[in-house]
């Protein structure tokens, strides 16, 4: 890498969009916090760089340096970047050890000895603080950062402290939505005696299914998280359907069948990727290849990928479980099932597919079992 001191503006603006380009790819907050750092030793003569970034009830600063490592936490009123974002002060010192705010405990942590530092606080558009830039150790041939160093970590601070806002409100949307998945697929759940175990189940034969038939593990993780709210509109149909004890007659099945339009309609909103995978799982696994199913009568490759697969995940559990209607199914009547319905109930692929990954189908069912 060249020498930071050495880098034309040009070459700075360059260097600044590669790293802001690389992170409008990210979603994890933990990613996005390691790229900033690259992006802030990339532009400065330091050896390490981190960006720290003040917790939810701004009593501690955390950062996270790598993938499987913790997160390290300090009270934000201790050391030194602490120094710096509690009086929203830039700070550069030539020796740490010299410094009576030092807090000696990383360097002991870690192992490695902080001898320069450079810490700039971060604001957001309102003027809170919202964390620090680090630079530790500077590679200059007087080991001193300069003033030059300082405009530099100030111009990406500017970039970050945007980035960090907008990943901070999309973590935030993303964990309610996670949370709201499994409320309401919890709630599905306990009014209608199904176990949690069959969501659970549901999402990693799901999860096997995509990746065997060729999704990609982004898309299969996505379909395993969305998968357990297929029968979310359960929660609006009346009790005395939902858990009758015994077969229903016509006018009972015409008001359990509303319950995939249903759950579509309460979430088919969302632009979210999570919640838009829901709803099309929701709106599609009562589909049949053949035509045959409801809402919609779809046929084939008309019923999206999602659909088809939750649709034979959802059965496989349903059948091989005791509901208030029905005792469970043997193995040998559920495979029998499967294949008369090959090409009439389920995708004939899928249906493969299942057979020729049955060893993971039962190897989750046995260490998902319901226990009474
Ligand atoms: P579920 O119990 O989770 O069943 C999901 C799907 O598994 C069913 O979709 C059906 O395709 C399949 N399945 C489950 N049990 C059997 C079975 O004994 N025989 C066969 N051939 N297939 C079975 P379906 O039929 O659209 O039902 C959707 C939901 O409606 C069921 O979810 C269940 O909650 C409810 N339901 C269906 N029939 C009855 C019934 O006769 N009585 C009661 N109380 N609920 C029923
Ligand atoms: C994450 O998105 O991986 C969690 C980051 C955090 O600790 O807030
Ligand atoms: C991530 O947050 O990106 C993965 C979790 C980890 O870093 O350990
Ligand atoms: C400090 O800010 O004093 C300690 C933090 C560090 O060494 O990274
Ligand atoms: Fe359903
Ligand atoms: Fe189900």
């Amino acid at each position: 890498m060249k020498h930071a001191s050495s880098l034309s503006a040009n070459e700075i603006l360059e260097l600044i969009f590669k790293h802001l380009n690389e992170i409008s790819y990210l979603r994890e907050y933990d990613d996005i916090i390691r790229v900033l750092a690259d992006m802030g030793r990339a532009l400065t003569s330091s050896d390490r760089c981190t960006v720290w970034v003040v917790s939810d009830d701004k009593k501690k600063i955390w950062t996270k340096v790598a993938h499987g490592i913790d997160a390290i936490e300090i009270d934000i009123d201790s050391g030194i970047v602490g120094t710096s974002i509690t009086e929203g002060k830039k700070i550069i010192i030539d020796d740490v050890y010299t410094d009576e705010r030092f807090n000696e405990d990383i360097d002991k942590q870690t192992g490695y000895k902080t001898k320069s530092m450079m810490v700039i606080p971060m604001f957001d558009k309102d003027k809170n603080i919202i964390g620090a830039f680090q630079a530790i150790n500077s590679q200059n041939s007087d080991s001193a950062f300069d003033v030059r160093d300082m405009e530099r970590l100030m111009l990406a601070s500017t970039y970050a402290a945007d980035t960090l806002v907008s990943a901070r409100l999309s973590k935030e949307i993303e964990d309610t939505q996670k949370e709201v998945v499994f409320t309401m697929g919890a709630i599905g759940e306990s009014r209608s005696k199904e176990t949690g175990n069959h969501v659970k189940r549901v999402a990693e034969y799901s999860k096997v299914l995509a990746l065997a038939c060729g999704l990609s593990a982004e898309e299969a993780e996505l379909l395993k998280e969305a998968s357990p709210m297929h029968d979310i509109g359960k929660i609006a149909i009346p009790d005395a359907v939902l858990n009758k004890p015994g077969r229903f007659d016509e006018h009972e099945r015409a008001i359990m069948d509303t319950h995939a339009e249903l759950g579509y309609g309460m979430i088919n909103k969302s632009t979210r990727p999570l919640l838009k995978a829901a709803s099309i799982v929701a709106y599609e696994h009562h589909e049949k290849w053949d035509g045959t199913g409801y809402p919609r009568q779809l046929k084939g490759e008309e019923i999206h990928i999602y659909g088809r697969i939750t649709a034979l995940a959802d059965v496989f559990d349903a059948l091989g479980s005791d509901r208030v209607y029905k005792k469970a199914w043997c193995d040998e009547d559920i495979f029998q099932l499967f294949k008369e319905e090959r090409a009439k109930h389920f995708d004939p692929l899928l249906i493969d597919v299942f057979f020729d990954n049955l060893d993971q189908f039962l190897e989750i069912r046995e260490s998902l079992k319901d226990e009474f």
